[in-house]
């Protein structure tokens, strides 16, 4: 078996995927050049701002990677054409979003940027190179992958091999999982393509944690993961509606649950429903896969963590209509966290989107805040709803005078710093009868003990008094 050794990588899409994983393949391995590039040329000129601050991607570690070594083996560009004919291997990490239109639209992924960028590699690669799908595909993608790249073949004398490499890490904590990995998969047919991509990894990860398997098992793998995770979220939110009418607490609902060894005590955090670029769209591409494969029962059971994800996130915009009386026209809402969870500057399918259109639906003027999405990010999730000047909603990365005069406070991302606000000042801004809705459970009851605020926790048995 002759193991190619790779000494040049090409990465096309420069995304919160495509950029922490090279930086950390770059970091551990000096000897390779690593090349990410990218036809948006802004998000580029951002990868190679000399400010750091101004990374496009905000992930705890990154900035620090990229620091060292931006320049020495990482490099970002536009030029896709010469870094795909330098490079021994080509990852593919450009985004698979839900089809909009034709057959399948609303459920089965896009390929048209993996297909277009195969092409791509077809037709500049030179010699041998291996091509690893880095993003998340439907099970079969290797197929077309294949297809496209052995019609070029014979033309100038190139080959190719085909890997599934799908990636596992979690926004917010992207460095620490791309670091120290739970396990690497690696799907493939020929096992000199699949140890060269493994000898990359054997350069900081143990080899127990290595695995590999077949194309269609590695590309599943990725769907199942992220379906079985989105699941246990599902399962969790519904038991908190459960515990806000029976009295119990889902806190030590989870705890007692968690202990079982065979549970687990991980992703049980119950909220206003997982967002993210992956849960939804992976577990639409399930469901799709699953009726064209004729299976329309599995279909439905996993849609049904969907279903269930919507009508967590509609609870909780009702919920905070009807404590406010049922109206809240020209009331002031404090919306804190924009993002879809905490340590990441994405609001891809962020729970707060549907909510805070709802609520603007209402006639509600909002207050939003976030400690790092930027307010050109929340005009455009907004879209048509936010009135003309932003009227019906202001946007801050500060805590400062957001609070003044407000009705309710509503909090949808569990970042640090809310959960060190002092409630006793805060309360003294507010209009009263006021109203905290905390849909993360990140607030210690104590600290809101001497405030005249009405209180809302997500799961908790004790707002029904
Ligand atoms: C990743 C995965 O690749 C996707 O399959 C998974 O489901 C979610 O995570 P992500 O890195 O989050 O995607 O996407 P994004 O941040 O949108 O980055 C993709 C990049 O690819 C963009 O910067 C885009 O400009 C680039 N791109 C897209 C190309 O360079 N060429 C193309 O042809 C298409
Ligand atoms: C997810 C997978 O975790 C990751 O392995 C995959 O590669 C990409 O998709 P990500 O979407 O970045 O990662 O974040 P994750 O931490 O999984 O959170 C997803 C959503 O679920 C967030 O909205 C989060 O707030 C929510 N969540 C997570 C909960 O509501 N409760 C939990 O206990 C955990």
């Amino acid at each position: 078996m002759n193991v190619k050794n790779i000494k040049t990588i090409c990465c096309i899409g420069a995304g919160y995927v495509g950029g922490p994983t090279m930086a950390v393949i770059a970091d551990n391995c000096p000897h390779i050049n690593v090349n990410v590039v990218d036809v948006n040329e802004e998000r580029i000129q951002l990868w190679n701002c000399k400010d750091l601050s101004k990374l496009p991607i905000f992930e705890p570690g990154l900035s620090d990677i990229v620091g060292r070594v931006r320049g020495r083996n990482l490099f970002f560009s536009t030029d896709i054409e010469s870094s795909i004919k330098n490079a021994d291997m080509v990852f593919i990490s450009v985004n698979t979003p839900t089809k909009i239109k034709g057959i399948g639209a609303g459920k089965a992924s896009d390929i048209s940027w993996v297909e277009e960028c195969t092409r791509q590699v077809a037709k500049y690669s030179v010699g041998e190179t291996i091509v690893v799908e880095k993003s998340t595909i439907p099970v079969k993608t290797a197929e077309a992958v294949k297809s496209i790249l052995s019609s070029s073949d014979s033309e100038k004398g190139s080959s190719f091999s085909v890997l599934s490499n799908p990636e596992f890490l979690a926004e917010g904590t992207a460095i620490n999982d791309l670091q120290n990995p739970d396990r690497i998969l690696i799907g493939g047919e020929h096992s000199s393509s699949i140890e060269a991509l493994k000898n990359i990894y054997l350069n900081w990860v143990n080899q127990d944690k290595i695995i590999s398997t077949n194309l269609w098992s590695s590309e599943l793998s990725k769907l199942t993961a992220n379906a079985f995770l989105a699941q246990r979220i599902s399962s969790i939110n519904s038991i908190s509606a459960l515990c806000e009418v029976t009295g119990a607490n889902i806190d030590e609902v989870k705890r007692a649950i968690g202990l079982d060894k065979r549970i687990g005590d991980k992703f049980l955090n119950a909220g206003p429903g997982f967002g993210g670029s992956c849960f939804k769209k992976d577990i639409l591409n399930l469901t799709y896969l699953c009726e064209h494969f004729g299976l329309p029962v599995v279909s439905n059971y996993w849609e049904h963590v969907i279903s269930m994800n919507d009508w967590q996130n509609y609870r909780i915009y009702k919920m905070v209509i009807d404590k406010l009386f049922g109206n809240v026209s020209k009331k002031k809402i404090v919306i804190l966290g924009f993002s879809f969870k905490a340590n990441t500057n994405d609001t891809r399918e962020s729970p707060a989107i549907s909510i805070c259109k709802n609520l603007l639906n209402e006639g509600a003027f909002l207050s939003i805040h976030d400690p790092q999405v930027n307010r050109i990010q929340v005009t455009s999730d907004l879209g048509d709803i936010g009135e003309e000047n932003n009227s019906n909603w202001s946007f801050s990365n500060d805590l400062e005078d957001i609070f003044d005069n407000a009705d309710a406070i509503v909090v949808l991302t569990e970042w640090d710093i809310y959960k060190k606000i002092d409630w006793n000042s805060v309360n003294l801004k507010l209009r009263k009868p006021a109203w905290l809705f905390d849909t993360r459970k990140i607030i210690n009851p104590e600290k809101i003990n001497n405030c005249d605020l009405n209180f809302w926790q997500v799961g908790l048995g004790n707002n029904i008094l």
